[in-house]
């Protein structure tokens, strides 16, 4: 009987830009405070990529030749590239196709993935089947978002929540039982318009009516997310760990979407975490949506230990959620 193949993680990368968004500026933007918005978020400051210039795909592939360098490969060994975006550079061709070019892999195919702020779960389980499937041998998943070509800076209830970054991982088989062992993924559209940009799609194509009334933009109804991502995050972080048979103590890190430390705070309390066990850069970066999961694995990468257990957990725009349950493999 064949070995069974999980796949691992084998190399991290990341890009945030330099320009740093600080309560202090938004102060001077909408009628806001940097007490209101350490309290009800735990965000001091964001990254924002100023250049025109430049886009998620810019990002996107610093952050994949970070991932090259690291893992000392060249893009002409990878087979695919899956990266999670809702602010791609265009509607089409695809943002993987863009960091394909970049990153010179000759030898590969790529696509996007939609989820909003589960799209690196998603993408991460998705590359995941490819390297299960014995077919491919190096699958990369890159999470990023310019989230500030979407915010709306009138908008006070928005605009000091999200930030500009890029991140992700290489994926490779593994047979001594490291890597992806397990997830959860769901979706429910009941509320898709809580969370959403209206225009730009095939409804609402741009024109001076969309533009005027500012539906290029993305909107939330915070209070009605907050509750809803507080629910799911903590329900199927603990299904995950009960399906796996995994107590809290066993449970070395837990790595949670970054979109308010109020919702962080209250998953760990429920799965019995303590909160130095949580990754946490929502203070530096906000929520960079599909970039968030993977630049906390990036930035906590050094202090990862072979075989750490390791969950991570997320909640967006679609309503999309999940959990994925992964052993440390480097
Ligand atoms: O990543 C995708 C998933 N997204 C999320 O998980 C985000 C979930 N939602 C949240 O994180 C929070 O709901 C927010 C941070 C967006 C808002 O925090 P909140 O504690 O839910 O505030 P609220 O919407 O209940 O508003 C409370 C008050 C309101 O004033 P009134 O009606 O009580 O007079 C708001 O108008 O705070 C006001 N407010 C602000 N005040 C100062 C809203 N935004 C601001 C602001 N500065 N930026």
């Amino acid at each position: 009987m064949s070995e069974k193949i999980t796949a691992k993680i084998t190399a991290v990368g990341h890009y945030v830009p330099d320009y740093v968004l600080t309560n202090a500026e938004l102060e001077t933007l909408v009628e806001t405070n940097d007490e209101w918005i350490r309290s009800r978020t735990g965000i001091r400051e964001r990254r924002i990529l100023k250049d025109p210039a430049k886009a998620t795909a810019f990002m996107g592939s610093e952050a994949a030749k970070e991932i090259l360098k690291n893992r000392g490969i060249d893009g002409s060994e990878i087979d695919c590239i899956v990266v999670a975006t809702v602010t791609p550079d265009y509607f089409f061709p695809a943002t993987a196709c863009l960091i394909q070019r970049e990153i010179n892999a000759v030898n590969a195919y790529g696509f996007d993935i939609s989820a909003a702020c589960s799209g690196f779960l998603y993408a991460l389980t998705t590359g995941a089947s490819l390297i299960e499937s014995g077919r491919y041998k190096k699958v990369m998943v890159i999470g990023a978002d310019k989230m500030s070509s979407i915010v709306d800076y009138t908008d006070r209830t928005t605009c000091i929540i999200f930030g500009d970054a890029a991140a992700g991982v290489l994926l490779e088989p593994d047979t001594g039982g490291t890597g992806i062992i397990d997830y959860i993924q769901r979706c429910d559209g009941k509320d898709s318009e809580l969370l959403c940009m209206p225009a730009g799609g095939s409804l609402n194509p741009a024109n001076h009516e969309t533009v005027t009334d500012r539906l290029h933009f993305l909107r939330q109804d915070g209070r009605t997310v907050f509750k809803k991502a507080t629910e799911s995050m903590a329900d199927v972080s603990l299904e995950i760990m009960e399906k796996n048979g995994l107590e809290s103590d066993d449970v070395a890190w837990f790595v949670p979407h970054q979109a308010n430390f109020r919702i962080i705070d209250a998953t760990a309390r429920r799965m019995g975490l303590s909160i130095d066990k949580v990754m946490m850069n929502i203070e530096k970066f906000g929520n960079t949506t599909a970039a968030t999961i993977p630049l906390c694995l990036y930035e906590w990468s050094g202090r990862l230990k072979k075989g750490d257990n390791i969950i991570l957990a997320s909640f967006g725009g679609g309503f999309t959620w999940g959990s994925v349950y992964l052993k440390w493999a480097i």
